[in-house]
């Protein structure tokens, strides 16, 4: 594998996750496949779980990781081709990206969507640009679009605690006080698509996530019909994307309870507000997977650069 900047880069979810499984079982069995190669990891914004696991999985196959915060640390970068850059940019992703490939041996990079500019974001200029630039391989961080490593954890996640062959599980959205992207409700829809689930999505209306990644997965208004019968609940919330970044919908009512989702098990990429999008009571119970799911961060992004260094 070149790069991996999308849920579509897994050729075979099902053989994925048996593999990350092995690696978690074994977490420094290739402890020497990346030796004397460097992880370069570039944040143009936050992290905690993201910035510690890939981390970590570097050091796990003997990789050296190297962090920037690019955003406050970095010059301005440009990204417009042709730009003549007399404003806040002082260099230009050209040789930004090639200089970093000489230190490097794979670029990780995040960057997070404007929410103003739709078109813009769904072009996905900053991770395309890397991997236009670079001459070495890219890793997704989450872009504007997607948060693929987060998607396939998610993936490992219910597979480790299915209760079922084809167990059920609802995408939904759930209220937040900041208009946030749809980067981890997009990578998890499309994960789902690919696993053997049976899979519906709720949110209020307006707030349908793009209809080329939602495709034929079911869509319902109302949240309680859809929690029916329910093993996993991932809960997330997203701005809307028709009215592109808005706030629509604040309604306290869409928060996930324990008396909604019975003995589901409760699933949240994190970090989470607390009793706005999910009670105490849920978070707090054994059936809340939030913490094995950051757990699993590690091993999702371990395999992925385990497939990249083997194919160096
Ligand atoms: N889930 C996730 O990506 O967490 P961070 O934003 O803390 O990296």
């Amino acid at each position: 594998m070149k790069n991996f900047t999308s849920i579509d880069d897994i050729d075979n979810i099902e053989s994925w996750i048996q593999e990350a499984r092995e690696i978690k079982a074994n977490p420094l069995k290739n402890k020497k496949l990346g030796k004397h190669k460097t992880l370069g990891l570039l944040f143009f914004n936050s992290s905690l779980r993201t910035r510690l696991s890939t981390q970590k999985a570097a050091l796990n196959l003997g990789m050296h990781a190297i962090v920037m915060n690019v955003s406050g640390d970095a010059w301005g970068i440009e990204f417009g081709d042709g730009t003549i850059m007399n404003g806040n940019t002082a260099e230009h992703i050209k040789e930004a990206a090639a200089v970093v490939s000489q230190y490097c041996d794979v670029i990780a990079v995040r960057a997070f969507p404007t929410l103003i500019d739709k078109e813009k974001d769904e072009s996905e200029q900053v991770l395309k640009s890397f991997v236009k630039y670079a001459s070495i391989p890219i890793v997704n961080m989450e872009s504007a679009t997607g948060h693929p490593l987060q998607g396939f954890t998610d993936a490992i996640t219910i597979t480790e605690n299915s209760p079922k062959k084809r167990p059920k599980v609802v995408l939904s959205w759930a209220p937040h006080v900041k208009s946030l992207p749809h980067a981890v409700g997009n990578s998890f829809v499309q994960a789902m698509q690919k696993m053997d689930v049976e899979f519906v999505i709720t949110n209020p209306e307006g707030y349908n996530l793009n209809p080329e990644i939602t495709k034929k997965t079911p869509i319902y208004h109302n949240q309680k019909e859809a929690l029916k019968d329910a093993d996993f609940v991932y809960t997330k919330n997203w701005s809307s994307y028709d009215d592109y970044g808005k706030i629509l919908n604040t309604d306290p009512n869409w928060m996930i309870t324990k008396e909604k989702i019975g003995n589901a098990k409760f699933m949240h990429c994190l970090p989470v507000r607390r009793n706005v999008v999910v009670e105490d009571a849920v978070l707090d119970s054994e059936n809340s997977l939030v913490i094995q799911q950051a757990n699993n961060r590690t091993f999702a992004a371990q395999l992925v650069l385990k497939k990249i260094l083997e194919n160096l």
